[in-house]
């Protein structure tokens, strides 16, 4: 949810902190700061808002300090003002926090009844507070933060600075990610390789529970027990993709357009294109064991989990749960031991859904990660991980993720079915040359945009837009409404077509638009037939199809995307892109941050 940089360097390290900042704006971004040693002292510049805020304040009066950290912060705890924002100090140390410190209240009672003052709102500064009076007792600053952090409940990466120490920074992680940056005579600690990335592509990941001690001389890592240990240095694929706009106005129009090619990417991986056969990485299980799958996600992740469950249960004729992760978690659904639970997550990091892959394992599930961050720590805790080769996404609404999900889940479904005896090696030839034809497919829905923008002028003049679909395209329509509302900030709802009569259709007027996704396949009369029911009452429909569902829908429509004729197996993945470009261009009309809207944050790492 928050964005951390630390940067032991050998020049002023302000500018190279802000320009990581800016790499992690997409996981926050309602107030920034950094704080580095001037002469030894502690030196502070924060600024509420965008990023570009402190930008100017660093330029107006720059920092001269060669150690420091930063941060960009989503507010959980205390306003998103100034105040707030980190760096937070207490005495001698300074500290940029990602997560949440769920037992700060208590800790800061204790804290002020032993006359410490507090000068925000935030759970950090009790961290700031608490390191500050155990150095007060005499502990160095390695001590005094493994004194500390036993004291801390939560989820949290956490980034420490002290007056006069001019060769040591301190992180800290549990439950939020963290990253070492290993240069030449150099030292970084950020919360993604992205962040990194200008600086080195030699990353070291912290476990939960490991605290590190940077120098420029190198890393020193300690695990929970206190015990050194060693973690690995990996060369990070995030430098390998250019992260930027490109010629696109925004990363989520780029992201969109790159569909096609990512897509492409991850079938890559999973299906041998010569022989037309799905050609899975071992997985540890046999899928002919299997008595159920579960599917546990959230928001976007949540809807490819739905879309995996028709395929499953078509293709494999094995039942499917798809829980979103933060009722699982929670709930008391009984687990069969030895069954399968997949975890699908762009960021990898989403604590729900982390803590949901916990419980499963608990009750003796096999866990499988569908991932986008392959170092994440979903992708590390799960026993196996299926990547989606999406590339960073860097827009908060998850668009490319969000295909190339499907992707692994429809290869998983066509495995399935052929290791239970379901489908024929015809059927799978098939079915995989259905899912190489995609990309192209996807193209084609692109060659659409200047027809979807402008009916996104319709639409953004509305206040409610209900999206309808059936089997596969309720998901779609779940997801439709999702990308419309959270970056155009207009109402939206998704709906199964048939439950329209069960009570949304009392919402039909004149000014409600209705999406309707409906491929021309075995249910396609049936959302006729909605569409109907919906024209009758003066509704204006907005139909997403193929020739042969534009030319039977005898329904006069405001408008008809037609998309090409393609096997409904693969209809989820193209009919999302119509959907994820006329939320964009809604966004865009209604002149929202469409890459980072308001009050979301990329990676949801807190509950
Ligand atoms: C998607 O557009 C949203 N930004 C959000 O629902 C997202 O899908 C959800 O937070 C899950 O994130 P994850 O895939 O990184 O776990």
């Amino acid at each position: 949810m928050c964005g951390i940089i630390g940067i032991l360097g050998r020049e002023p390290v302000a500018p190279q902190m802000v320009d990581a900042l800016k790499r992690l704006e997409y996981r926050g971004y309602d107030s920034a700061g950094v704080a580095t040693l001037e002469g030894g002292h502690l030196t502070r510049c924060r600024a509420e808002g965008k990023l570009k805020n402190l930008e100017q304040k660093v330029a107006a009066s720059p920092l001269r300090g060669r150690v420091g950290i930063g941060h960009t912060r989503w507010a959980t705890h205390g306003r998103p003002n100034e105040v707030n924002a980190h760096p937070h100090a207490a005495g001698p140390v300074a500290v940029v926090h990602n997560g949440i410190i769920e037992n700060f209240n208590e800790l800061r009672t204790e804290l002020e009844g032993a006359g410490a003052h507090f000068s925000t709102e935030t759970d950090t500064e009790v961290v700031a507070q608490l390191v500050c009076a155990l150095m007060a007792t005499g502990l160095g600053p390695v001590d005094a933060v493994k004194a500390a952090l036993p004291r801390l409940r939560g989820a949290f990466a956490l980034g420490f600075l002290f007056e006069g120490e001019e060769d040591l920074l301190i992180g800290a992680r549990r439950g939020s990610p963290l990253a070492i940056g290993h240069g030449e005579g150099e030292m970084y600690l950020g919360s993604d390789a992205i962040a990194l990335a200008p600086f080195t592509s030699s990353i070291s990941y912290l476990e939960d529970g490991d605290m590190v001690v940077l120098t420029r001389a190198g890393a020193k890592v300690f695990d929970e027990t206190g015990a050194p240990v060693a973690r690995p240095v990996m060369q990070s694929s995030a430098s390998a993709f250019l992260v930027d706009k490109g010629n696109y106005r925004h990363f989520m129009a780029k992201e969109i357009h790159e569909q096609p090619e990512v897509v492409g990417h991850t079938l890559g991986h999973y299906v041998s294109f010569a022989a037309e056969r799905i050609a899975l990485p071992d997985l540890p299980f046999d899928f002919r064991d299997l008595e159920r799958v579960t599917i546990s996600a959230c928001g976007t992740a949540y809807y490819a989990g739905l879309v995996g469950k028709y395929w499953f249960e078509r293709l494999a004729k094995l039942p499917v749960e798809v829980e979103i992760a933060s009722e699982l978690r929670y709930g008391d659904a009984p687990f069969a031991p030895g069954n399968l639970a997949l975890f699908v997550s762009q960021s990898g990091e989403t604590a729900d859904t982390l803590a949901t892959l916990r419980h499963a394992k608990a009750h003796g599930q096999h866990t499988v990660a569908i991932v986008n961050v392959t170092t994440s720590t979903i992708a590390r805790e799960a026993d196996a991980v299926m990547p989606t080769l999406a590339g960073p996404e860097i827009g908060v609404a998850s668009t490319k993720a969000f295909t190339c999900q499907l992707v692994v889940l429809a290869c998983l479904a066509i495995a399935a079915g052929r290791a239970r005896g379901n489908l024929t090696e015809e059927d799978e030839q098939r079915l995989v040359r259905a899912l190489i034809e995609v990309p192209r497919h996807m193209t084609a829905a692109l060659a659409l945009e200047p027809a979807v923008e402008k009916l996104a002028r319709d639409i953004a003049k509305n206040r409610d837009v209900l999206y309808l679909g059936r089997g596969t395209s309720y998901p779609l329509a779940l997801e439709g409404a999702l990308k419309l509302k959270e970056i155009s900030y207009i109402h939206a709802e998704g709906y199964a077509a048939g439950e329209l009569k069960h009570g949304p259709i009392a919402l039909i007027d004149e000014t409600m638009p209705v999406i309707v996704i409906a491929p021309h396949d075995r249910v396609f009369e049936k959302t006729v037939s909605n569409m109907q029911e919906v024209a009758a009452r003066g509704g204006r429909i907005i139909l997403v199809t193929d020739p042969q569902g534009a030319a039977e829908a005898t329904v006069d429509s405001l408008a008809t995307l037609t998309l090409p004729h393609m096997p409904a197996t693969v209809t989820p993945m193209v009919y999302a892109l119509p959907v994820q470009m006329l939320a964009y261009h809604a966004a865009v009309i209604m002149g929202t941050d469409v890459d980072q809207p308001r009050n979301l944050a990329k990676s949801v790492t807190v509950e």
